[in-house]
């Protein structure tokens, strides 16, 4: 599992939790990805770290508690996706996943290696497709599976696909003698389109419909709880109303679907959801208005603020009638004044 990135487009979130530590529904991402994994009968996890390290190895510590082996291997300096193996070859012995830290899907993975094992390839890539290929890495293949070409970024008129690479790979260990050692290498950049020009064994494309998608940026994000909240992405969440908190909270403030953390302190007269979650140890006060907002634990939102489709970092204190507008993110302690109004789309970090 790749998890050393800055995760910049996810700022101020990120500022300090690192993109994998970005709560879904009140627990770590990575966690979800890592509950997966057992699920799907891997015992041992590599994690190449290096931003923020610590709030990943304090959390897991050796993986017993979720039935995993973890091992955190912690880069000095960023490897890129292609080094970061390369920095961990040695503990290595075969065929091996490969795991974006950034990517929430329901993909199979059991299927998937059963792919590669009928394939016979060097590698294997899930694919997904969608509308708009441009932001990301397209991938053009034969009828077979065999991946030709790698197109990155392309102007959506002139993508030669709409199936991308879904950040999920199967490799065979050889993979690894196409990586040079000691700098930063990019594997959907570098290595990957080296392999496919040299005409070597094959990389076959595993194109599927799952749910797939990349938390990379604030939208995403969010789109990504309400499509757990719809059942898109199915996580066995209670329609209307789940979490730990949900029946402390009281009924009145309720407008479904929400998902409440524990000991949440919310006056019977605020309004929350639809579309919202709170984290652990919130407070909202009373006239309060929370939609479509995603708040991580201890926010505290005073009397008659208002929230519209914003995220909320740990400990933000927004004050008394302030309004937080559409796609606004709050980071980690930031201190919004009482009738401020944070406009569309802006990060507030916390002044330190
Ligand atoms: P942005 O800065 O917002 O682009 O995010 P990012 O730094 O996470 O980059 P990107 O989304 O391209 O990374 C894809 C995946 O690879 C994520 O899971 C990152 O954690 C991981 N990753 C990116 N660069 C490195 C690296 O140098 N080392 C390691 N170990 N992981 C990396």
């Amino acid at each position: 599992m790749l998890v050393g990135g800055e995760g910049t487009r996810l700022r101020p979130l990120t500022l300090e939790t690192p993109k994998p530590m970005v709560p879904i529904m009140n627990m770590p991402f990575l966690e979800r990805t890592l509950r997966r994994l057992k699920e799907a009968g891997i015992e041992d996890v590599l994690l190449p770290a290096g931003y923020l390290p610590d709030a990943i190895t304090s959390y897991f510590g050796d993986g017993s508690r979720l039935g995993l082996r973890l091992q955190y291997v912690i880069e000095e300096s960023p490897l890129g996706t292609a080094g970061a193996l390369k920095n961990i070859e040695r503990l290595i012995d075969g065929p091996f996943f490969v795991l974006n830290g950034d990517v929430f899907t329901s993909l199979d993975l059991r299927a998937m290696l059963e792919f590669h094992r009928s394939k016979g390839g060097i590698g294997t890539l899930h694919l997904i497709r969608v509308d708009d290929p441009s932001p990301f890495g397209a991938v053009v293949h034969d009828e077979d599976g065999r991946i030709q070409t790698f197109v990155e970024k392309p102007p959506r008129d002139q993508a030669p696909t709409n199936e991308i690479n879904a950040g999920t790979y199967l490799l065979e260990r050889e993979v690894l003698d196409w990586i040079p050692a000691g700098r930063a290498v990019s594997i959907e950049r570098e290595t990957f389109p080296e392999l496919i020009r040299s005409g070597e064994r094959p990389l076959y494309a595993y194109t599927t419909d799952d749910y797939w998608i990349d938390l990379g940026n604030p939208e995403a994000y969010m789109s990504a709880h309400r499509h757990v909240f719809d059942g898109v992405m199915p996580l066995g969440l209670t329609p209307e109303i789940d979490g730990p908190g949900r029946e402390t909270i009281p009924a009145s403030a309720v407008r479904p679907p929400v998902f409440v953390g524990r000991n949440c302190r919310v006056a019977p007269d605020a309004v929350v959801g639809p579309y919202t979650v709170l984290g652990d140890d919130c407070t909202i006060a009373t006239g309060a208005v929370i939609a479509d907002s995603l708040l991580w634990d201890g926010v505290v939102v005073e009397r008659d603020a208002q929230l519209s489709w914003a995220i909320v970092a740990s400990r933000a204190h927004i004050g008394a009638g302030a309004r937080i507008d559409h796609g606004a993110v709050i980071g980690h302690d930031a201190q919004i004044a009482p009738g401020a109004i944070v406009e569309e789309n802006a990060r507030v970090a916390a002044e330190r």
